[in-house]
């Protein structure tokens, strides 16, 4: 708004500056470019003879059908279309503002003052209405999964077509599919049957599904435009695979226990143990990170504990990830045995309920044979 406000200003400062040079004669800036969607101030000057009144001021649009008329210093005669009002401004001067820009205000707009008594005077100011690509944030997908990226363009009036591009970490870049007018969306052979793009020239979506490690990198949409010419912008990729880790251990030497937990992922996950208050580990634990072929990292650490230690507390391997709400906690020890423990405490009670039920009818029947 300050920034909208300013630049209006700034315009009719130059505008003025020009006028000193100029008599009897409309000064307005004969191009401008305008955002869509947003306001526009479209700004004349008159330069009077003096004695010379100045009657009615009126605006004509691309079509040339008055826009907006008024007599100066008279707020109630203002009377125009309704996406436009007058806007307030120094004698002489005459600024409208076009409240949303659209492809159709596209075109030149005549203001012209009727000055009497020597008749009317008239300027033209041109615009050209543009928009920006914008696009996405950075976006991660989980590998197998799904992942969308989208790219829009506020004048598909003026766009002949969409290319989405891949460039891979390497700078390799291929073309991924593009969707033209009048025609179905093209996707090129190495991604058919995981790609699609929607039929749309100012809101475009490239979705992939499901998503490998090697569609990570950037990807950048690229709308051919009539007549500024090719716009582009860019959103990057990051594919994560998750981690499954699992623990593993065997006894090294008599009391001595050596814990392994590992995990694959992208990017390599981070591990660390969860020993309960107890401090009977042998050192702190030893990680190593071997890259695998496929763009994961196996990451191994190693605790060495007494194997004492297994008996009283419960030690846990968690694995921190980036596409991890929570980590991952695995537990090394006693969790199965509480588990088995419970199993036999549950079916040795079942068993000596049945037992019990088995004596009590015996000794009923025994009791009736005997009367
Ligand atoms: C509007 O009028 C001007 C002359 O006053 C003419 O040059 C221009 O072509 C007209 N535009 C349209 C769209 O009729
Ligand atoms: C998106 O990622 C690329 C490369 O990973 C980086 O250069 C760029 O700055 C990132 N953009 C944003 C908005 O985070
Ligand atoms: C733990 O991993 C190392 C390799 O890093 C291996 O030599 C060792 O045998 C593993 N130990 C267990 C208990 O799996
Ligand atoms: C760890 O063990 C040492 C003695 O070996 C003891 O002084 C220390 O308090 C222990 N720390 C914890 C957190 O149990």
């Amino acid at each position: 708004m300050i920034h909208a406000s300013c630049s209006k200003a700034v315009q009719v400062c130059l505008l003025l500056l020009m006028v000193g040079r100029l008599q009897g004669r409309v000064t307005a800036p004969e191009h401008l470019k305008a955002q869509v969607g947003e306001s526009f101030a479209l700004t004349c000057i008159v330069v009077r003879e003096r004695g010379e009144s100045l009657r009615q001021v009126r605006w004509l649009d691309v079509k040339n059908q008055t826009l907006l008329t008024y007599q100066p210093g008279n707020r109630d005669s203002v009377s125009g279309q309704q996406h436009v009002e007058l806007t307030v401004s120094p004698k002489d001067t005459s600024v409208i503002t076009i409240q949303r820009v659209s492809f159709r205000d596209e075109g030149c707009y005549t203001c012209i003052f009727d000055v009497h008594p020597s008749g009317s005077k008239q300027g033209q100011t041109c615009i050209t209405v543009t928009s920006q690509v914008s696009v996405d944030r950075n976006k991660t997908a989980v590998s197998g999964k799904k992942a969308s990226l989208s790219c829009s363009y506020g004048l598909p009036e003026k766009v002949q077509q969409i290319t989405w591009r891949h460039t891979s970490a390497l700078g390799v870049s291929t073309e991924v599919a593009s969707f033209a007018k009048q025609s179905d969306p093209m996707i090129e052979p190495p991604y058919q049957g995981r790609v699609w793009l929607s039929a749309s020239l100012s809101d475009s979506q490239l979705t992939i599904q499901p998503v490998a490690i090697q569609d990570e990198g950037c990807y950048t949409c690229l709308y051919s435009t009539h007549p500024e010419g090719p716009k582009s912008s860019t959103v990057c990729l990051s594919t994560y695979v998750l981690p499954k880790p699992q623990v593993s251990y065997k006894t090294t030497s008599p009391g001595v226990i050596e814990a392994n937990c590992t995990s694959v992922s992208r990017p390599p996950a981070e591990i660390v143990w969860n020993v309960e208050g107890d401090n009977r580990t042998m050192g702190s634990p030893v990680t190593t990170q071997l890259p695998q072929g496929d763009g994961t990292t196996l990451v191994i650490s190693t605790l060495t504990v007494q194997s004492g230690l297994l008996k009283d507390v419960s030690v846990k391997c968690l694995v921190h990830h980036k596409g991890l709400e929570s980590p991952i906690a695995v537990s090394m020890n006693t969790k199965i045995g509480t588990a088995l423990t419970i199993l036999i405490s549950v079916t040795t009670v079942a068993a000596l309920l049945v037992l019990s039920l088995c004596f009590c009818l015996w000794k009923c029947f025994l009791r009736k044979e005997a009367d």
